[in-house]
């Protein structure tokens, strides 16, 4: 029997997983660490504590499973995206990783435009100069502790860290390194311009591969502090959007997905490079060779439920109590009883600002047209469908740059509501399937190291051969046209606003 391991370095914890070579899995284990924010909007984590997370998973599941090492054919990293990794020339971390959703970096990106130009960087990079992304990050270690700087030999993302870890490669690859900003993404490789006007020398940075490439072994000491095999393949991985688009089977032009967590992203495949000049939607490699993604990502999904369940359905909650279920069954359950439309109570979701296709750190939620009439039920309905227009906001954005979506599969914690998926089925006018078990990002890397060891033939094949999908809800014309004054209204209602929010944003106290 061969096996395959996926290890997804998190923002609240790390999981490792061991996969059969039919992609099931065998053992499983979630190793939990903090996040740090020393001031208001700063996030950093201690690279440390995800190789300590990555050490106990290995152990853990070699142990529940009963897998001999030897027989690991490969090991597949993901992890979140965009982190910035610091190491000495001996290899040694010189400061916490600034992570994705650190927004420190306002200064950094407008230095960007102004070096590299505008129109230009996101002719190169793909997408506009981002707080979240990699390489403002390293412009504010250049600017704010030169010393760290001075000092720095190598430049990782997490997962490419843990990389370093195992096998002792600076390596990385086009998914992931497409969020750092430093690449040329069209073409597949670090950007000498970009580079160049930046100030960052490109030997700071890993060696560049495809997804499914063996990137090296396990060395001998790794080998003894996790359990594996020395010699055993590490492949290049992918970030963890990427790495769930092959857990999901998103792999070939016109199919995608929309995950609905905290957050919400709409991924879709496309064969060329799609840019969006307006900087809406993020443009990325995908971790297929040969093809390319759009992304979205919204700010507010599955968080405006959480924030309505907790504030205003203690009743809710109380019957889900009572009869042992999940209070969101209870919620979806009257949210079903409404008309579309919310007898016209539209909800904004924009409770913590918003990045997709507004990127607003400004703007906030907002119910619009609430009256007498309406209950909590009406809330609720509203705020499902708030989330769904946000989602074809996004969609719509992707079809404008002309990158189809014509199958759709819905995961997440928002993906179990069949009142949710058919939602967005009826928006987006195609069929919307889910998976029928949810392993994200940590199958998806694992069908990539069972790419690179040989056990499939193309990540295509590992697909096909493992990611198994419910029959599609189909999508209800009659529904499109009742949502659509509806989606037009919402999608004006930010326009109306957006200098509101400023206002807002200003007051001060
Ligand atoms: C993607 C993004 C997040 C992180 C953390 O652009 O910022 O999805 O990868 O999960």
């Amino acid at each position: 029997m061969k096996y395959l391991i996926g290890i997804d370095i998190g923002t609240s914890g790390t999981k490792t997983v061991i996969f059969n070579d039919s992609g099931s899995p065998i053992a499983s284990k979630t190793v939990e660490y903090p996040m740090y924010q020393p001031h208001n909007g700063w996030a950093e984590q201690d690279p440390e504590d995800w190789w300590r997370a990555t050490v106990d998973g290995l152990r853990a599941v070699l142990a529940k499973s009963g897998a001999d090492a030897g027989e690991i054919a490969g090991v597949g990293l993901s992890g979140q995206m965009h982190g910035l990794v610091m190491l000495d020339s001996e290899g040694r971390s010189l400061r916490p990783s600034i992570i994705w959703c650190d927004q420190r970096t306002g200064a950094e990106c407008e230095y960007m435009n102004r070096v590299v130009g505008e129109k230009r960087m996101i002719e190169i990079t793909a997408n506009p100069p981002m707080t979240g992304f990699t390489a403002s990050k390293i412009l504010w270690v250049q600017k704010n502790e030169p010393d760290v700087y001075e000092r720095c030999a190598h430049i990782l993302l997490p997962k490419d860290y843990i990389r370093y870890r195992l096998t002792g490669e600076f390596a990385t690859e086009v998914s992931d390194a497409s969020g750092m900003q430093l690449m040329d993404v069209g073409g597949r490789c670090w950007s000498g311009e970009v580079l160049e006007k930046l100030g960052i020398d490109r030997s700071l940075l890993a060696k560049m591969y495809e997804s499914p490439d063996v990137t090296g072994q396990v060395h001998g000491a790794a080998a003894s502090e996790t359990g594996l095999a020395a010699g055993t393949p590490v492949v290049g991985g992918a970030g963890d959007n990427p790495a769930a688009a092959v857990g999901t089977g998103v792999v070939s032009e016109g199919t995608a997905f929309t995950t609905i967590g905290t957050s919400a992203v709409v991924y879709a495949v496309s064969d060329s490079i799609r840019i969006d000049m307006k900087g809406r939607v993020h443009s990325l490699c995908a971790s297929v060779p040969g093809k390319w993604t759009v992304m979205s990502c919204t700010q507010g999904a599955g968080l405006s439920l959480k924030w309505l369940r907790d504030t205003c359905c203690a009743p809710e909650i109380a019957e889900a109590g009572k009869q042992g279920v999940d209070p969101y069954e209870i919620m979806t359950g009257l949210a079903a009883e409404i008309p579309i439309g919310s007898e016209k109570l539209l909800f904004l979701p924009y409770l913590m600002g918003e990045r997709s296709p507004h990127p607003d750190p400004d703007c906030r939620g907002v119910f619009f047209g609430l009256s007498a009439i309406h209950k909590r039920s009406h809330l609720i309905r509203s705020v499902l469908e708030g989330v769904a227009f946000s989602q074809l906001e996004c969609v719509d954005v992707f079809r404008e740059m002309g990158v189809p979506v014509s199958d759709m599969t819905v995961t997440g914690g928002g993906g179990r509501s069949p009142l949710w998926r058919q939602m967005l089925a009826d928006l987006y006018g195609c069929p919307v399937n889910t998976l029928t078990a949810d392993e994200g990002g940590a199958l998806g890397v694992a069908l990539l190291a069972g790419v690179g060891a040989g056990v499939f033939a193309s990540v295509e094949q590992a697909c096909t051969a493992v990611v198994r999908k419910t029959a599609p809800l189909l999508p209800d014309a009659a529904a499109n046209e009742k949502y659509m004054p509806y989606f037009e209204l919402y999608k004006e209602l930010y326009l109306r606003l957006k200098d509101a929010y400023k206002t807002l944003a200003n007051i001060s106290g």
